[in-house]
Protein backbone atom coordinates (compact mmCIF):
# COMPACT_ATOMS: atom_id res chain seq x y z
CA UNK A 1 0.00 0.00 0.00
CA UNK A 2 0.99 3.80 -0.70
CA UNK A 3 1.10 6.04 2.25
CA UNK A 4 -0.87 9.55 1.60
CA UNK A 5 2.38 10.94 1.37
CA UNK A 6 3.61 9.02 -1.48
CA UNK A 7 0.78 9.45 -3.36
CA UNK A 8 0.52 13.18 -3.03
CA UNK A 9 4.46 13.28 -4.13
CA UNK A 10 3.38 11.17 -7.14
CA UNK A 11 0.39 13.64 -8.06
CA UNK A 12 3.09 16.59 -7.47
CA UNK A 13 5.56 15.09 -9.77
CA UNK A 14 3.09 13.99 -12.50
CA UNK A 15 1.74 17.35 -12.48
CA UNK A 16 5.40 18.87 -13.10
CA UNK A 17 5.68 16.54 -15.82
CA UNK A 18 2.42 17.46 -17.60
CA UNK A 19 3.28 21.32 -17.32
CA UNK A 20 6.36 20.80 -19.00
CA UNK A 21 4.80 19.11 -22.06
CA UNK A 22 2.71 21.25 -23.96
CA UNK A 23 -0.44 18.83 -25.63
CA UNK A 24 -2.08 20.40 -28.51
CA UNK A 25 -5.95 20.87 -27.18
CA UNK A 26 -8.48 20.46 -29.25
CA UNK A 27 -10.87 23.24 -30.78
CA UNK A 28 -14.52 22.37 -29.91
CA UNK A 29 -16.62 26.05 -31.24
CA UNK A 30 -17.23 23.15 -34.66
CA UNK A 31 -18.70 19.87 -34.81
CA UNK A 32 -16.26 16.99 -35.59
CA UNK A 33 -17.35 13.50 -35.64
CA UNK A 34 -14.58 10.72 -35.07
CA UNK A 35 -13.85 8.81 -38.51
CA UNK A 36 -16.08 5.42 -38.42
CA UNK A 37 -15.31 3.02 -41.47
CA UNK A 38 -18.10 1.04 -40.02
CA UNK A 39 -20.69 3.78 -40.20
CA UNK A 40 -22.06 5.38 -43.34
CA UNK A 41 -19.78 8.43 -44.44
CA UNK A 42 -21.67 11.23 -42.90
CA UNK A 43 -23.65 13.15 -45.15
CA UNK A 44 -22.86 16.81 -44.25
CA UNK A 45 -19.10 16.33 -44.53
CA UNK A 46 -17.11 19.67 -45.41
CA UNK A 47 -15.82 19.43 -48.97
CA UNK A 48 -12.23 21.09 -49.13
CA UNK A 49 -11.38 19.89 -52.58
CA UNK A 50 -9.97 17.22 -54.79
CA UNK A 51 -6.48 15.56 -55.19
CA UNK A 52 -4.63 14.70 -58.44
CA UNK A 53 -6.60 11.78 -59.09
CA UNK A 54 -9.67 13.69 -58.83
CA UNK A 55 -10.83 12.05 -55.58
CA UNK A 56 -12.67 14.47 -53.13
CA UNK A 57 -11.26 15.76 -50.61
CA UNK A 58 -13.03 16.24 -46.90
CA UNK A 59 -11.85 18.58 -43.95
CA UNK A 60 -10.81 16.30 -41.15
CA UNK A 61 -8.30 16.97 -38.16
CA UNK A 62 -5.79 14.43 -36.73
CA UNK A 63 -3.62 14.37 -33.94
CA UNK A 64 0.33 13.62 -34.73
CA UNK A 65 2.93 13.88 -31.82
CA UNK A 66 1.78 17.16 -29.23
CA UNK A 67 0.01 18.70 -32.90
CA UNK A 68 -3.54 18.67 -33.78
CA UNK A 69 -3.42 19.56 -37.11
CA UNK A 70 -5.99 19.75 -40.55
CA UNK A 71 -6.01 16.35 -42.35
CA UNK A 72 -8.06 15.18 -45.68
CA UNK A 73 -10.14 12.47 -46.07
CA UNK A 74 -11.11 10.36 -49.47
CA UNK A 75 -14.91 9.13 -48.79
CA UNK A 76 -14.08 5.84 -51.50
CA UNK A 77 -10.96 4.62 -49.50
CA UNK A 78 -11.27 6.24 -45.77
CA UNK A 79 -8.40 6.88 -46.02
CA UNK A 80 -7.21 10.40 -44.12
CA UNK A 81 -3.76 11.72 -44.61
CA UNK A 82 -1.90 14.97 -43.11
CA UNK A 83 1.22 17.31 -43.50
CA UNK A 84 3.25 19.32 -41.16
CA UNK A 85 5.44 22.26 -42.79
CA UNK A 86 7.96 19.09 -44.04
CA UNK A 87 6.73 15.84 -44.26
CA UNK A 88 3.16 13.86 -44.97
CA UNK A 89 0.88 11.39 -43.73
CA UNK A 90 -1.45 9.42 -43.17
CA UNK A 91 -3.80 9.52 -40.02
CA UNK A 92 -4.49 6.13 -37.90
CA UNK A 93 -7.80 7.66 -37.27
CA UNK A 94 -8.90 11.13 -37.68
CA UNK A 95 -12.50 13.01 -37.32
CA UNK A 96 -14.36 14.56 -40.06
CA UNK A 97 -15.81 18.58 -39.67
CA UNK A 98 -19.64 18.64 -40.45
CA UNK A 99 -22.18 21.21 -40.45
CA UNK A 100 -25.30 21.81 -39.21
CA UNK A 101 -28.59 23.80 -39.90
CA UNK A 102 -26.58 26.81 -38.43
CA UNK A 103 -23.08 26.28 -38.92
CA UNK A 104 -21.82 25.77 -42.80
CA UNK A 105 -18.62 26.76 -43.88
CA UNK A 106 -16.94 28.60 -46.86
CA UNK A 107 -13.50 28.52 -48.21
CA UNK A 108 -12.10 32.29 -48.39
CA UNK A 109 -9.18 33.83 -50.23
CA UNK A 110 -6.33 35.02 -47.98
CA UNK A 111 -2.82 35.98 -48.04
CA UNK A 112 0.04 35.81 -46.13
CA UNK A 113 -0.72 34.78 -42.55
CA UNK A 114 -3.88 37.22 -42.40
CA UNK A 115 -5.96 36.37 -39.43
CA UNK A 116 -9.53 35.92 -41.24
CA UNK A 117 -12.45 36.23 -38.85
CA UNK A 118 -14.33 33.11 -38.29
CA UNK A 119 -11.26 30.79 -40.00
CA UNK A 120 -11.95 26.94 -38.32
CA UNK A 121 -9.11 26.35 -36.21
CA UNK A 122 -8.65 22.83 -35.64
CA UNK A 123 -6.90 23.33 -32.50
CA UNK A 124 -3.12 24.01 -31.01
CA UNK A 125 0.04 22.42 -31.67
CA UNK A 126 3.07 21.93 -29.41
CA UNK A 127 3.93 25.17 -28.91
CA UNK A 128 0.46 26.39 -28.21
CA UNK A 129 -0.43 28.53 -31.18
CA UNK A 130 -3.51 27.96 -33.08
CA UNK A 131 -3.83 25.78 -35.75
CA UNK A 132 -5.92 26.87 -39.24
CA UNK A 133 -7.01 24.88 -42.65
CA UNK A 134 -6.28 26.16 -45.66
CA UNK A 135 -5.74 24.80 -49.11
CA UNK A 136 -4.61 25.60 -52.63
CA UNK A 137 -4.12 24.53 -56.05
CA UNK A 138 -1.27 22.32 -55.98
CA UNK A 139 -0.21 19.42 -59.00
CA UNK A 140 -3.58 19.30 -60.78
CA UNK A 141 -5.18 19.05 -57.55
CA UNK A 142 -6.92 21.61 -54.81
CA UNK A 143 -5.74 20.40 -51.72
CA UNK A 144 -6.30 20.90 -48.01
CA UNK A 145 -3.07 21.54 -46.10
CA UNK A 146 -1.89 23.49 -42.56
CA UNK A 147 -1.85 27.02 -42.55
CA UNK A 148 1.10 28.33 -40.02
CA UNK A 149 0.41 31.49 -39.52
CA UNK A 150 3.97 32.44 -37.98
CA UNK A 151 5.25 31.20 -41.44
CA UNK A 152 2.66 33.14 -43.18
CA UNK A 153 2.39 30.30 -45.85
CA UNK A 154 0.31 27.45 -46.44
CA UNK A 155 1.79 24.27 -46.48
CA UNK A 156 0.97 21.30 -48.71
CA UNK A 157 2.01 17.58 -49.22
CA UNK A 158 0.57 15.14 -50.58
CA UNK A 159 1.08 11.79 -51.67
CA UNK A 160 4.42 11.32 -53.21
CA UNK A 161 4.65 15.00 -54.50
CA UNK A 162 7.01 17.39 -53.50
CA UNK A 163 6.34 19.87 -50.59
CA UNK A 164 4.74 23.21 -51.43
CA UNK A 165 4.02 26.54 -49.69
CA UNK A 166 1.97 29.54 -50.68
CA UNK A 167 1.29 32.88 -49.80
CA UNK A 168 -1.78 32.98 -51.29
CA UNK A 169 -4.36 30.31 -50.33
CA UNK A 170 -7.63 29.70 -49.14
CA UNK A 171 -8.62 29.61 -45.62
CA UNK A 172 -11.97 27.79 -44.36
CA UNK A 173 -14.09 30.01 -42.35
CA UNK A 174 -17.88 29.09 -40.26
CA UNK A 175 -20.63 30.87 -41.21
CA UNK A 176 -23.41 30.99 -38.55
CA UNK A 177 -27.02 31.37 -40.13
CA UNK A 178 -29.63 33.16 -38.49
CA UNK A 179 -32.96 30.31 -37.31
CA UNK A 180 -35.73 32.00 -38.41
CA UNK A 181 -38.17 31.29 -35.48
CA UNK A 182 -41.61 31.41 -35.80
CA UNK A 183 -43.11 34.38 -34.01
CA UNK A 184 -45.19 33.81 -31.16
CA UNK A 185 -48.68 34.06 -31.79
CA UNK A 186 -51.07 35.27 -28.93
C1 LIG B 1 -24.89 23.33 -34.69
O1 LIG B 1 -23.70 23.12 -33.95
C2 LIG B 1 -23.42 24.10 -32.98
C3 LIG B 1 -22.07 23.80 -32.37
O2 LIG B 1 -22.04 22.54 -31.78
C4 LIG B 1 -24.54 24.12 -31.96
O3 LIG B 1 -24.29 25.12 -31.01
C5 LIG B 1 -25.85 24.38 -32.67
O4 LIG B 1 -26.91 24.30 -31.75
C6 LIG B 1 -26.06 23.36 -33.78
N1 LIG B 1 -27.27 23.71 -34.52
C7 LIG B 1 -28.27 22.85 -34.71
C8 LIG B 1 -29.45 23.37 -35.48
O5 LIG B 1 -28.25 21.71 -34.27
C1 LIG C 1 3.04 25.76 -34.22
O1 LIG C 1 2.42 26.79 -34.96
C2 LIG C 1 3.23 27.93 -35.13
C3 LIG C 1 2.37 29.02 -35.77
O2 LIG C 1 1.85 28.64 -37.01
C4 LIG C 1 4.46 27.55 -35.93
O3 LIG C 1 5.30 28.66 -36.10
C5 LIG C 1 5.22 26.45 -35.20
O4 LIG C 1 6.27 26.01 -36.01
C6 LIG C 1 4.29 25.28 -34.89
N1 LIG C 1 5.00 24.33 -34.04
C7 LIG C 1 5.04 23.04 -34.33
C8 LIG C 1 5.80 22.18 -33.36
O5 LIG C 1 4.49 22.57 -35.30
Amino acid sequence: MYSVKQLSLLALVLAQLLAGIQCGVYDNTDNWVLGDKTKNFPENAVLGGFDPTGYNLYVARTVSGSNILPARVVAETRVGTFNTDTAVNTATSYELLVSNATLSYQWVRSYDGYREKNAVSVGTNATNDQVFICRARSDSGQIIGTLYLAQKKCYVRYGTLSLKTFDKYEVLVREQKIVNWIPYDN
